[in-house]
C-alpha cells in the first residue's frame, strides 16, 4: 500500500470534522472523494498533506510504509506527496516563473528550461504571464492550470486534487484532465501505472475525461460508502447525496 489511514480523527480549533477514517491507495490507483460542502473533504486533504492547524487526535497514516501521522508538510512533500489546492493564496513578489524553476529543481537565477517553458505553453501561460506574482490577480480557471502546471515541475508520486475542476470552462476541464492523466499514468497500462492520486470532486465533471478504480463519500466527516465511481456517481447524480446518509447509519 503507498497509502494507509486507519482511524483517523481530527481536530480543528478543538472542533471534531473527521472520525473513523479509513482509507487504503495502492501504487497507480486514483481514489475520488465525493461528498457534499462542509463535509470534511478539504479537511482530510490538508490532514494528509500535515497543515499544522488540523489536529490529528486519534489514528496514522502511513506513506511508502513511514508513519507519518505527525510529520511536518515540508517532509511529507520531500517523500512524494504533491497537491493542488481548491483555493490557494495568492503569493506577492514571488513570480510564478521561479517558483516553476525550484518545484522543478532549476537554478532561479537562469532560463527556464525547453522542458518547463514546453508544459507551461501546453497550459497556454507564455513567457510574459509567467513573469507575474503567483496567483495575484489570476482568473479562477488561470488558478487551477497554474496548480497543475505546479506538479508537472515538481512530479510526486502521490498527488492530490481539491476540486480541480470547480470553476473552470469545458475546454479548460479538458485540458486540465489531459494533464492530469499524464501526472495519474494513464498513458500506461493499469498494472504499469506507479503514480497514485486521490481527486475531490462534487459533481465529478472531471471524472468524464479522467478515470478512477474507487470512489468514496465523505458525509459529515465520515466515510459514507467506498465503491465503483460509476455506480456511486449515477446515484448521487440522480438523488443527491442525500441517500448517503442512510448508508453512513448503517456502517457507523
Ligand atoms: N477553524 C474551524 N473551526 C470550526 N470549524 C471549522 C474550522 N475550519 C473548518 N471547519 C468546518 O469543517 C467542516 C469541513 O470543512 P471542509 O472545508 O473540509 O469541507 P469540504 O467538504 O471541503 O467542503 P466544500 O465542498 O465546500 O469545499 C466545515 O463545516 C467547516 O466549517
Ligand atoms: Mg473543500
Amino acid at each position: 500500500m503507498l497509502l494507509e489511514i486507519t482511524d483517523l480523527a481530527v481536530e480543528v480549533d478543538e472542533k471534531e470534522i473527521l472520525s473513523d477514517i479509513d482509507l487504503y491507495i495502492d501504487e497507480g490507483e486514483t481514489h475520488v472523494l465525493l461528498g457534499p460542502n462542509g463535509s470534511g473533504k478539504s479537511t482530510l486533504f490538508m490532514s494528509i498533506l500535515g497543515f499544522p492547524k488540523y489536529n490529528i487526535t486519534r489514528g496514522e497514516i502511513i506513506f511508502k510504509g513511514e508513519d507519518i501521522t505527525h510529520l511536518g508538510t515540508t517532509e511529507r512533500v520531500k517523500m512524494g506527496i504533491g497537491v493542488s489546492f481548491q483555493n490557494p493564496p495568492a503569493i506577492r513578489g514571488v513570480k510564478l516563473m521561479d517558483l516553476l524553476k525550484i518545484e522543478h529543481h532549476e537554478d532561479v537565477k537562469e532560463e527556464l528550461s525547453p522542458e518547463m517553458t514546453e508544459q507551461a505553453s501546453k497550459l497556454k501561460f507564455d513567457e510574459r504571464f509567467l513573469e507575474r506574482d503567483v496567483n495575484l490577480g489570476f482568473s479562477g480557471g488561470e488558478v487551477k492550470r497554474s496548480e497543475i502546471l505546479q506538479l508537472l515541475a515538481q512530479k510526486p508520486d502521490f498527488i492530490m486534487f481539491d476540486e480541480p475542476d470547480s470553476g473552470v470552462d469545458i475546454e479548460n476541464v479538458e485540458l486540465l484532465a489531459e494533464e492530469i492523466n499524464t501526472l495519474l499514468d494513464k498513458d500506461k497500462k493499469p498494472g504499469l501505472r506507479k503514480n497514485s492520486g486521490l481527486l475531490i470532486t462534487h459533481l465529478g465533471y472531471i471524472l468524464n475525461f479522467v478515470t478512477a478504480d474507487t470512489a468514496h463519500v465523505l458525509m459529515d466527516g465520515r466515510i459514507a460508502c467506498s465503491g465503483n465511481p460509476d455506480e456511486i456517481l449515477e446515484d448521487v447524480r440522480k438523488e443527491g447525496f442525500k441517500g448517503c446518509v442512510e448508508c453512513c447509519k448503517l456502517i457507523h
